[in-house]
């Protein structure tokens, strides 16, 4: 068997090991296998890469890829180590960029060394290749690097309004589809810099565009370009599995984009589009009211009173690592015959299935966590619902006020509880930026401070207010 035979084999191989890996993400319980086959599949493929081109290289080639292969996976393993999983957005958003700019860089590489044996149509073809690759490509990196400097609070979240915004974009697509004829038919650098230049600025108008409430579906679109960017420099490089993988990455992104836009009730193509149709987000000055407040011992007679307990975890109990405490206190209420259910809204805290992880790490069993579909109806009936840190996805606003940004998107209706107490350490709006009047209503209470302290403290309210019951029994004996 030839090397390129062999190779051809691994990268099958390789292919039908993402499928599985892809398959296995798709499930809790399946989803460390997941990872394991995406691992294996990872190798496989590098392996068989690094074979195909050590048929045609120097040593001293082999040496710069053998450095740079460890070089990258040394970053990749200190990255993936200490990040935290409230910065893992940020870190998907920067590594979106890189394939980006891989793109970009095998598009321009294809320009510069052009296969001799190629001439006619199949010349014109890859001219085309490389200009769409080298546009996809650019495009991906500057989106992506906007989106890591928005998820990172590094800018402003709001959208940027540029006067005639639409126009530009639309102008920018059709250039790019001029510039691409011109350059199939004579192709020239300055064509090449022209469209890199656009797709550029593309990139980063069309995610500035984006408001903060619509940057999950930012990021899995920014996903889904970054495989489309692959599967160009697949084709450039007349590889079989960057196509295939390109495709897949490209296809579940666009495809979990779509879900996305339909869990927070947003078009597709608006956002896509740089919020294209998308009302200009009017200002949230309205006069509330006051909030009243509640302190760890009230809320834990409250508890200890109640029927049913609904607790809705967001962003706040990620960043204070609180999932271990709301662990124990749902299992405490539930021994004390309290029915404690969870309710978790599709985009709350910073990633897809965020909430689920850490609830997950911290051995919540499954049946008591359920969706914002499947939970909404039954607040109404509910004691109280604790609201851990979550904001945009609990703001009445959204159902309400037609003006509001965050108008239209599905939230959970905590309100319609008798109680509801929300933790969070001051009255900060949430990620969208936006004032949530559900602090302000009559059967809600905030309970300031970092979320995990807080659920400590009612842990031991609770205790304390079991004890006197446990000393009487003791003296009844
Ligand atoms: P957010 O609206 O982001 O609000 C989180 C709240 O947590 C803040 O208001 C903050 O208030 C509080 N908080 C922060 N640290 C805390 C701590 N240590 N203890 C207690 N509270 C703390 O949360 P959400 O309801 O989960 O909504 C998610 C938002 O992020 C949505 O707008 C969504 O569109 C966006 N987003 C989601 C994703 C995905 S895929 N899930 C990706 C990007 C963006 P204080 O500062 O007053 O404490």
């Amino acid at each position: 068997m030839t090397t390129d035979t062999a190779a051809q084999a691994a990268y099958v191989v390789a292919a039908l090991l993402f499928i599985l890996s892809l398959a296995g993400l798709s499930q809790h319980k399946t989803s460390r296998s997941g990872v394991v086959w995406g691992i294996a599949g990872m190798v496989v493929a590098l392996a068989a890469t690094v074979g195909l081109a050590s048929r045609s290289i120097t040593a001293s080639g082999l040496v710069l890829i053998v450095v740079a292969t460890a070089l990258g996976a040394g970053i990749g393993l200190w990255r993936a180590r200490v990040v935290e999983m409230t910065g893992m957005p940020e870190l998907i958003a920067i590594m979106h960029s890189l394939v980006g700019l891989a793109a970009a860089f095998v598009g321009w590489n294809g320009y510069l060394d052009v296969d001799a044996e190629l001439s006619g149509s199949l010349l014109g073809i890859h001219h085309a290749e490389v200009f769409i690759g080298v546009f996809i490509g650019a495009v991906t990196f500057t989106g992506s690097v906007v989106a890591y400097l928005k998820l990172s609070a590094r800018i402003n979240s709001r959208p940027l309004t540029l006067p005639g915004k639409h126009v530009l974009n639309i102008g920018a697509l059709v250039a790019f589809v001029g510039l691409t004829v011109a350059f199939v038919v004579r192709p020239g650098m300055g064509l090449l810099i022209a469209v890199t230049v656009i797709a550029l600025a593309l990139g980063a108008h069309l995610v500035a565009s984006i408001g903060g409430g619509d940057m999950p579906v930012v990021v899995s679109m920014l996903n889904s370009y970054s495989g489309w960017a692959a599967a160009a420099s697949g084709f450039l490089l007349a590889n079989n599995l960057l196509i295939v993988t390109g495709a897949l990455v490209g296809s579940s992104g666009a495809y979990l984009s779509y879900i996305m836009c339909k869990a927070m009730n947003r078009s597709f193509i608006s956002v896509i589009a740089g919020g294209f149709g998308t009302p200009a987000a009017a200002a949230d000055d309205d006069e509330h009211g006051e909030h009243r407040e509640i302190n760890a011992e009230e809320t834990a007679e409250l508890l200890r009173d109640a029927t049913s307990v609904i607790i809705t975890p967001g962003y706040g109990m990620a960043v204070a690592q609180a999932q271990y405490p709301v662990a124990e206190l749902a299992r405490k209420l539930r021994d004390r015959g309290v029915e404690v259910r969870f309710g978790i809204h599709p985009v709350a805290g910073r990633l897809p299935g965020h909430m689920n992880v850490l609830l997950a790490e911290a051995n919540v069993p499954y049946d008591i966590v359920l969706e914002m579909d499947e939970i909404n109806d039954d607040f109404a009936a509910t004691s109280v619902v604790l609201v851990i840190g979550a904001n945009d996805t609990v703001n009445p606003a959204a159902t309400d006020n037609p003006s509001s940004p965050i108008a239209g998107m599905p939230v959970l209706h905590v309100w319609e509880a008798a109680n509801v107490i929300v933790f969070k350490r001051s009255m900060a709006a949430g990620y969208a930026g936006v004032q949530n009047p559900l602090f302000f209503r009559e059967n809600t209470q905030m309970l300031f401070g970092d979320a995990r302290q807080r659920v400590e403290d009612i842990l031991r309210g609770l205790d304390s207010l079991d004890a006197p019951v446990r000393e009487m029994a003791g003296t009844s004996r």
